[in-house]
């Protein structure tokens, strides 16, 4: 039988005994997989793991300095903070197809990887959160015939982009690859993650560049930034942030018309999208409060500037996706 325990020991044990004295590069997302593995390679080896944390300026409010204040300021995991901003959304200006906008990101991803791993290191392991059923999927992993190791050719949590240049490839290093995502939770728990990490719900890569359909500019992130966080505080001061495989919001490119105090707006609706799950590949749309959809309606139209009209999706998958992009 699994016991968390056992697998910790075993696999710090293997950890050490494959990587002595070399050096491990992470690409952290502060999600619960990347952020297991750090904690589980820093009991192990410590300094030898650097995390690269890279801000894409896509991620949820205050959570780039959360993540590093848990990580280096309580944990004192070596972590390397890349802030580039501007530079992916200049690599997604004017875009407005979803497909191409997810492709621009992840390219600008590895560029900025490429050049950061090249200047903090040389790196001889890469530490990928691949967990059991992305190995059953995988095809995509090559195998050095010499040494039998596996050897990155890709980035999992941004599987939709090529791979990693010819001439920055790393052995790989998968400690939870056996695991299912709920053991990598009990995991992550008994190593000390915060709950807070352990239960968060899951967030795409490309983050709310995909939730701001159309263009993405540096205006309607800070709106959707705001958005969002009012839908969190929301759920979470009513005790049910986990009730909800997903919870969120998205803003749509088109305007109408409203009425703010005896002004006239035109400004855009925000889409909550609230959802149940198992796994993320059906779901339900959660039958919510009417008065926590008062709440985060008013909050929202009024403390957000720039949006005045709130809607429910109230779409299943299938036939609608979790995202709108
Ligand atoms: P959809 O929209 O396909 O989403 O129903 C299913 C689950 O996958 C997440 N998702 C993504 N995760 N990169 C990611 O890392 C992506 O491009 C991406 N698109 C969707 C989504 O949040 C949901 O949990």
């Amino acid at each position: 039988t699994w016991t968390t325990e056992a697998f910790v020991e075993e696999s710090i044990r293997e950890i050490r005994a494959k990587v002595g004295d070399q050096r491990v590069l992470l690409a952290l997302s502060g999600g619960v997989d990347s952020s297991t593995l750090a904690f589980l390679l820093h009991k192990a080896i410590g300094d030898q793991l650097t995390c690269m944390f890279i801000d894409q300026g896509f991620m949820r409010k205050g959570e780039p300095e959360s993540l590093l204040k848990l990580f280096e300021g309580q944990f004192h995991i070596n972590v390397e903070y890349i802030e580039a901003r501007d530079r992916f959304l200049k690599a997604i200006e004017g875009v407005t197809d979803p497909e191409v906008k997810r492709k621009r990101i992840g390219h600008e991803f590895i560029h900025v990887f490429e050049e950061e791993s090249k200047r903090l290191g040389p790196f001889d392991y890469l530490a990928q959160g691949t967990l059991y059923p992305d190995v059953i999927e995988s095809a995509d992993t090559n195998v050095d015939p010499k040494t039998g190791e596996r050897v990155a050719v890709k980035i999992k949590s941004h599987h939709n982009v090529g791979g990693l240049p010819k001439d920055l490839q790393f052995k790989l290093i998968e400690p939870l690859r056996k695991l299912f995502k709920d053991e990598v939770r009990k995991l992550g728990r008994s190593i000390g993650l915060p709950e807070e990490i352990v239960q968060r719900h899951p967030f795409p890569g490309p983050g709310l560049a995909i939730r701001i359909l159309g263009e993405v500019t540096a205006e309607k992130l800070n709106i959707l930034r705001d958005a969002d966080f009012i839908v969190r505080d929301e759920i979470r001061n009513r005790g049910i942030y986990h009730d909800f495989w997903q919870a969120f919001a998205v803003l749509l490119p088109i305007r109408s018309v409203g009425v703010m105090g005896d002004q006239r707006t035109y400004a855009h609706p925000v889409v909550l999208r609230f959802i149940s799950s198992e796994d993320g590949m059906t779901a339900d749309w959660s039958r919510v409060s009417y008065d926590l959809l008062e709440a985060i309606s008013n909050r929202i139209v009024n403390e957000v500037k720039g949006v005045n009209r709130v809607v429910y999706d109230i779409t299943s998958k299938p036939p609608g996706t979790i995202e709108w992009e």
